[in-house]
């Protein structure tokens, strides 16, 4: 493993400022374990495997599988109306906690309790001065680019003003990273560290369905679209400027733009959406990814996706320190 280490490494206790972002669907036991064996810090989606239980197993087969830290992340304004979820976290002593899309002020006592680190994705600096006043130890500033919810900033301009805002507090960047260019290139905005999703959607490990691990590594940089669609869908009421970010399909193509007509339609809707969604007909059942699709093009194992990152970043570092500014490697 290439010697790449940020402030994050210190905070986290790991080797290489590389996260796996906590994927509903996506992100168990097995993936976050792979992460974190790989010198990175993997994180649980603690939603999107059922109820407490499967959560409890998720963390106990990461803890079977490694002894270096990983974590769980929430979508954390869901919590209220499933508080047992973050009672798992606390109670299996998970070393990170995550929250997104909430201000984590009402769950950090309860953290800080049991020892945990805590992180919170923002989408807005508004969103990163409420995460920093309530004292998370690290801030992911996500940009709209990527997979899954997104806000409306992009990750080039927002990162930077999410460092100035609340330093001294440290910056993960979240949104269009996929190789190690784009870690380079956050780091160069002032961010410890990349938390990574679309990059680790087809992953080895990974629960993502083949039929959707296929339908990532087809698609362009085009390929997706930002859009209600979905949550109008299944009744979910996602706070103000949040928005789902997928590949197009038949789905989008018929609902986005028709908000009105799909809240009519709402129940009949959900109904045909549950059934292709068991039948995991991608049509309609959404492959949540993000802008850097086009450069995913290999199902391959988690360790070796950090590795790359890691090693491309580090190269792309090196040339740039010789060729923009002349330094010769010593
Ligand atoms: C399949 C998928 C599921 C996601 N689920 C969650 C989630 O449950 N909680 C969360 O905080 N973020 C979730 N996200 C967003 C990620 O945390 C992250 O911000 C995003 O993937 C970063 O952009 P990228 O996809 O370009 O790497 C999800 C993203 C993807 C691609």
């Amino acid at each position: 493993m290439a010697d790449f280490r940020t402030p994050l490494c210190d905070l986290l206790q790991i080797d290489v400022p590389v996260l796996n972002a906590p994927m509903g669907g996506v992100a168990g036991g097995a993936l976050a374990a792979a992460v974190s064996e790989a010198g990175g810090l993997g994180l649980i989606a603690g939603m999107g495997h059922g109820g407490p239980e499967q959560l409890r197993s998720e963390i106990r087969l990461a803890r079977a599988r490694t002894q270096r830290p990983f974590g769980v992340g929430f979508i954390s304004w869901r919590l209220p109306a499933v508080p047992d979820l973050y009672e798992v976290a606390l109670a299996e002593r998970v070393p990170v906690i995550a929250h997104s899309f909430v201000d984590p002020a009402p769950y950090m006592a309860a953290a800080r309790a049991v020892g945990a680190t805590v992180l919170c994705q923002v989408q807005t600096v508004t969103g990163a001065l409420a995460a920093a006043a309530a004292g998370v130890d690290a801030i992911v500033a996500q940009g709209t680019e990527g997979g899954g919810h997104t806000g409306t900033s992009a990750t080039l301009p927002l990162v930077p003003q999410v460092v100035d805002a609340v330093a001294p507090v440290p910056v993960l960047a979240a949104g269009g990273i996929a190789d190690g260019r784009g870690l380079a290139a956050v780091l160069m905005l002032g961010a410890v560290g990349a938390w990574l999703g679309t990059a680790f959607y087809a992953a080895e490990e990974s629960l993502t369905s083949p039929a959707k691990k296929q339908a990532l590594l087809g698609m362009g940089a085009d390929a997706t679209i930002r859009t209600s669609a979905y949550d109008i869908a299944r009744g979910q009421a996602w706070p103000a400027g949040i928005a789902l970010r997928v590949g197009r399909n038949q789905f989008t193509a018929r609902w986005h733009g028709r908000e009105a007509d799909l809240q009519r339609e709402q129940e009949q809707v959900e109904r045909e959406l549950a059934a292709a969604t068991a039948a995991d007909d991608i049509r309609s059942s959404p492959v949540v990814v993000g802008e850097v699709a086009g450069l995913v093009r290999a199902a391959e194992p988690a360790g070796t996706i950090v590795r790359r990152v890691v090693a491309e970043a580090e190269r792309t570092l090196q040339e740039w320190s010789r060729t923009v500014l002349g330094l010769v490697p010593g």
